[in-house]
């Protein structure tokens, strides 16, 4: 099993660094409000995005003090990101603690997820790259798109692969390609790398999210999030849509509807995982997973730097075999 330790090594000095500088823009001197960025601050997560940054920074010519800003500024926007997430999925749980919503209710959940955002774009400021800045920028209406996109599929009455692939591109994959392509562009590398870098992070984007929505049909206590939260939002994910359009039985396309519709029981649920297990929609959604890993795989060939390639390649093994 790959551990993360492994994979930042190449990077371990300016990883250092990032953590300074990301624990640094999460202090504020009043009393309530420093508080709430302790939260935010007392638990790191896997820190995939800072990481990405800073690899292919590293391979492009070496990490800046440009590439440290843009990686803290996707984290920021990551965080933010999630911190909203938690607030539309009624989810109590982040990162192994509390989720901000649960501590200190929605309202304050919002208004941190904004701060966090602005926070984002001022150290995107500080790259001093204007491209950089106004792909930030972009950035931040991809990802709510992806949220927005979500919330609609759940109204529609069917859940297509298509619909799928189009949310998760923009809600998580968006966020791992600009990683690559910023580690890239900080570090000056010519438009067939920075190319190639962002065209490699969207590839491991999608093994991200399809890897977490495999997560939700376990239980698990080690993720440090709730599990089956997905259905009982109303989200259908990539193994049970395999499922319906592989067996489009009758009472379970109805219950998909019911799931749809927020209408219902957890027993009812339970019957829906079960039939997405048995007809073979988690193993159809790791094999999609495995052909988009061996796409991204392929991309780092030609990669100057062995360390750095190893390192990517391992990075790649993590997402889709990880167990948080
Ligand atoms: C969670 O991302 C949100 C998804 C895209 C599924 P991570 O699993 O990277 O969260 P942290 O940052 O490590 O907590
Ligand atoms: C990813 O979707 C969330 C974002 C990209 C913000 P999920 O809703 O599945 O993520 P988790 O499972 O809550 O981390
Ligand atoms: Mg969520
Ligand atoms: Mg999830």
């Amino acid at each position: 099993m790959i551990e993360l330790s492994d994979i930042l090594r190449p990077v371990e000095a300016d990883l250092e660094r990032y953590r300074l500088l990301f624990d640094g823009t999460l202090t504020h001197p009043d009393e309530f409000l420093g508080g709430v960025l302790a939260h935010v601050r007392g638990r790191k997560g896997k820190m995939m995005r800072p990481l990405l940054v800073l690899l292919m920074a590293r391979e492009a010519g070496g990490c800046s003090e440009c590439s440290l800003r843009a990686a803290v500024a996707l984290e920021l926007l990551h965080t933010a990101s999630l911190v909203h997430d938690d607030v539309v999925d009624e989810s109590g749980e982040r990162r192994g603690q509390e989720s901000a919503n649960a501590v200190y209710g929605n309202k304050i959940a919002v208004l941190l997820g904004d701060y966090l955002l602005s926070l984002s774009l001022r150290q995107a400021a500080l790259t001093d790259r204007p491209e950089m800045v106004d792909i930030i920028a972009q950035l931040g209406g991809t990802l709510s798109e992806g949220e927005i996109f979500q919330l609609a599929n759940i109204r529609q009455a069917v859940s297509t692969e298509e619909a799928y692939f189009r949310i998760i591109r923009h809600k998580t994959a968006a966020l791992f390609a600009a990683c690559g392509q910023l580690g890239a562009l900080s570090a000056d590398a010519g438009a067939d790398f920075t190319e190639l870098a962002r065209a490699f992070g969207e590839e491991v984007g999608v093994c991200f999210q399809i890897r977490d929505d495999i997560f939700d049909y376990f239980e698990d206590a080690a993720i440090g999030k709730p599990t089956g939260n997905d259905m009982a939002e109303g989200k259908l994910t990539l193994p049970a849509i395999y499922a319906l359009d592989r067996n489009p039985d009758a009472e379970m396309l109805q219950l998909a509807d019911r799931v749809k519709k927020g209408e219902a029981e957890k027993k009812e649920i339970a019957r829906l995982v079960d039939f997405t297990k048995r007809e073979g929609g988690i193993d159809y959604a790791r094999r999609v997973m495995r052909e988009r890993h061996d796409e991204a795989l392929g991309m780092l060939a030609g990669f100057r730097d062995a360390e750095v390639r190893q390192a990517l390649s391992d990075y790649l093994d993590f997402v889709v075999e990880r167990a948080l």
